[in-house]
């Protein structure tokens, strides 16, 4: 299993001390949630704290945009070091050229589908991405109730990736713990992020664990 743990729940005081924490965890990746307050009902943090992140992070940076017009974005994303770039469908008018303008920056390109967006909407892109990332939640915040219909979601998205071809991982977001996550893992995901599970544990490198071994 590859485990993202989400910088949203980290203690924004002692940013340095969480990522270093992650960067000697046994983490994969590092998640990051960027808010608008437009597309969803909140406000995190953008570009300059994710060059902070940059400059102390030694994992992969997961980006994951919940703005409107990210493909407005995709330089300065790719400059604050972002592995992979997720964008929203539902905010994507022309999602084929916002995918290929994200791998023609070097990054992985990845789509989040929000909790009531159907799997199938990605149909005719499945074969170029490298990542769906299906909400379990409805994003916006973290510490949500993980929404149990995602199962379904996840075994209809394997079956469109096995009978595409595609190589897309399966990353799953929103109310992940040792219990939702062992639920993914047996529908089909590649990918957990956590935040609260993670963040809000008594020992988070032990919480990372947990999903490392699922
Ligand atoms: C929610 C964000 C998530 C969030 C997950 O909108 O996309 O990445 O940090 O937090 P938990 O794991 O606490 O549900
Ligand atoms: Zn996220």
């Amino acid at each position: 299993m590859i485990v993202a743990p989400s910088l949203l729940s980290a203690d924004f005081g002692n940013l340095q001390r969480d990522v270093e924490m992650l960067n000697v965890s046994s983490a994969d990746w590092i998640h990051i949630d960027v808010m608008d307050g437009v597309f969803v009902p909140n406000i995190s943090f953008g570009f300059p704290v994710m060059k902070a992140i940059q400059r102390v992070a030694t994992k992969p940076l997961d980006v994951h945009l919940m703005i409107q017009n990210p493909q407005n974005y995709i330089s300065q994303v790719r400059d604050c070091g972002a592995m992979m770039m997720n964008v929203h469908q539902e905010v994507c008018e022309h999602l084929d050229r916002t995918i290929q303008a994200i791998k023609n920056a070097g990054m992985k390109a990845a789509v989040t589908l929000n909790p009531s967006t159907p799997v199938v909407m990605l149909e005719d892109v499945i074969a170029d991405l490298d990542m769906v990332l299906l909400m379990s939640v409805n994003p916006g915040f973290g510490g949500q109730k993980f929404i149990p219909y995602t199962i379904d979601k996840i075994v209809r998205l394997r079956q469109l990736i096995e009978t595409s071809g595609s190589k897309a991982l399966i990353e799953i977001d929103g109310g992940i713990n040792a219990e939702t996550g062992a639920m993914v893992a047996a529908a089909g995901a590649d990918v957990l992020v956590a935040g609260n599970y993670v963040f809000g544990a008594a020992d988070p490198q032990q919480a990372i664990l947990s999903l490392k071994q699922l």
